[in-house]
């Protein structure tokens, strides 16, 4: 069942929560992707930063593009439609400011409200900002985000419920340096710096293809970017931004996850809308694992390839390395794998929560919560580092599972596709944060499951 969404797409049902699986079947088919969660979100909120309205096109309907359209109207922003499919029209000029509660109502779990407060300290001179949400994979802090912003003068409340930001000096030009490169921090940075008072100079900053596109949006209303090698990002504050008229970077973890659906259920599915060069390295991952894919204008084919599949060793990385959220649907195909396969993951230190099912269902994988030792390391071992060991091929079996978070979820559902016999999987909500009409796109891959609650 679906209803119309937002952006004019069709939202999935959102009160479908449990359905039934029953695995053995390959996907087949096509799916679209549209619009980055992690870019179109942000882009939303750079639209505070115009004096004109900002057109953004191939929008996700999502549950994440929901919260933050709420939490821009509750800020007086003018959200509509566009005349394009999947399109959306943000007027910044109702802008001010709103309660706490209010806000607080508005955030759902998403951890977007953070970004909100450069471009509200530069409308409104003050920004509320409730406890954030989002998946729990982690301490998740915002530290780099609070430092950073008290670089460029804000002054920073922490209060029972959230913090309060002020900017009694206005917001200046900043050398700030992140002792990570985040992806959120770094993006705080941009939409801050672009309309502070004079230069700012940022050093080991995020460079994800969906920070590169939002840099692309920022200089569409007229800021004044550059960056060069090695993490190092300069913004010169102009006076005023104007709107901007963008089509979102495709959502990469998306169209990776497709993939994956094709490797673990021995299917083929073509990814529209999936582009090569921001997927190099998760190409290159996927080829080494035996998948085989066909490239073409529109979008990439995944598919088996001839041989059995092949363990392999892993480790997540920040941008251009291989991403935090590729491991788990890649461990899920690492069970049907022969030998044994490591992933390290270096970015949250509690990401690998989602293969107590996936044990459960019979895969033989073991954490180590510490991390483990291991030759040809590419990046010094972090302290927050953990390994998991997957050894296969073992065969699965369906069980009833409950989604832990946005991808380790995901992840659920396509072992459960592979897995022998019937599995119930709870808490589907939290997948359509992140995946457009997701069960929608399972029916046409040609999915048996029915919805049961
Ligand atoms: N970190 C800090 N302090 C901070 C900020 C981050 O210690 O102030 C640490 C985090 O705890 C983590 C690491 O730095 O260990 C990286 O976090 P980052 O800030 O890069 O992540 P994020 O901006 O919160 C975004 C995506 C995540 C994605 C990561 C990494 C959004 C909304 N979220 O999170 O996406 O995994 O970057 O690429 O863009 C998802 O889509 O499912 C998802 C979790």
């Amino acid at each position: 069942m679906t209803l119309l969404g937002t952006t004019g797409t069709t939202l999935q049902n959102p009160s479908v929560d449990t359905i039934e699986i029953r695995g053995g079947r390959p996907l087949r088919g096509q799916v679209d992707v549209r619009g980055a969660k992690n870019l179109a979100t942000k882009a939303m909120v750079a639209s505070l930063l115009g004096s004109t309205p900002s057109t953004l096109r191939d929008v996700p309907s999502i549950r994440d593009v929901e919260v933050v359209r709420s939490l821009l109207e509750v800020h007086g922003v003018s959200v509509t439609d566009g005349e394009e499919e999947a399109s959306l029209v943000l007027d910044p000029a109702g802008a001010e400011s709103a309660g706490f509660e209010e806000i607080d109502a508005h955030s759902g779990s998403s951890r977007i409200p953070i970004l909100f407060c450069g471009p509200l300290l530069h409308l409104l001179g003050q920004a509320f900002i409730p406890d954030l949400g989002g998946c729990r994979i982690g301490d998740r802090p915002i530290d780099f985000h609070l430092d950073a912003l008290r670089n460029f003068g804000a002054v920073v409340d922490k209060q029972p419920n959230g913090i309060r930001l002020s900017a009694p000096d206005g917001l200046h030009g900043a050398s700030i340096e992140l002792p990570y490169p985040s992806v959120g921090a770094t993006e705080q940075v941009l939409l801050t710096a672009v309309r502070a008072k004079g230069v700012t100079e940022l050093r080991g900053a995020a460079i994800e293809p969906e920070i590169m596109d939002l840099i692309g949006v920022l200089q569409k209303m007229g800021a004044i970017i550059s960056y060069e090698p090695n993490r190092v990002i300069f913004i010169e504050g102009v006076e005023e931004l104007t709107g901007y008229d963008h089509r979102s970077l495709f959502d990469r973890n998306e169209a990776v996850s497709w993939a994956c659906a094709a490797l673990v259920t021995d299917g083929e599915i073509f990814v529209k809308g999936a582009r090569q060069y921001e997927l190099l390295t998760f190409l290159n991952v996927f080829r080494k694992v035996g998948g085989d894919f066909d490239i073409t204008d529109d979008g990439i084919t995944f598919r088996r390839g001839e041989n059995p599949l092949k363990a392999v060793m892993v480790e997540t990385d920040v941008h251009p390395g291989f991403m935090t959220d590729w491991q788990q649907p890649l461990i899920v195909a690492l069970t049907q794998a022969e030998g044994t396969s490591v992933v390290h993951e270096t970015v949250y230190e509690n990401r690998f929560g989602f293969t107590d099912a996936l044990v459960r269902m019979g895969a033989d994988i073991v954490v180590h919560k510490d991390g483990i030792d291991a030759a040809e390391r590419r990046v010094a071992r972090r302290p927050l580092e953990q390994a998991a060991v997957i050894s296969g091929p073992t065969p699965l079996k369906g069980i009833d599972m409950v989604v832990p978070d946005l991808r380790g979820g995901y992840s659920h559902v396509i072992a459960a596709l592979a897995a022998q016999g019937t599995s119930r999987v709870t808490g589907i909500k939290l997948i359509s944060r992140g995946y457009e009409k997701f069960l929608d796109k399972l029916t046409a891959l040609g999915a048996d499951f029915d919805v049961v609650g």
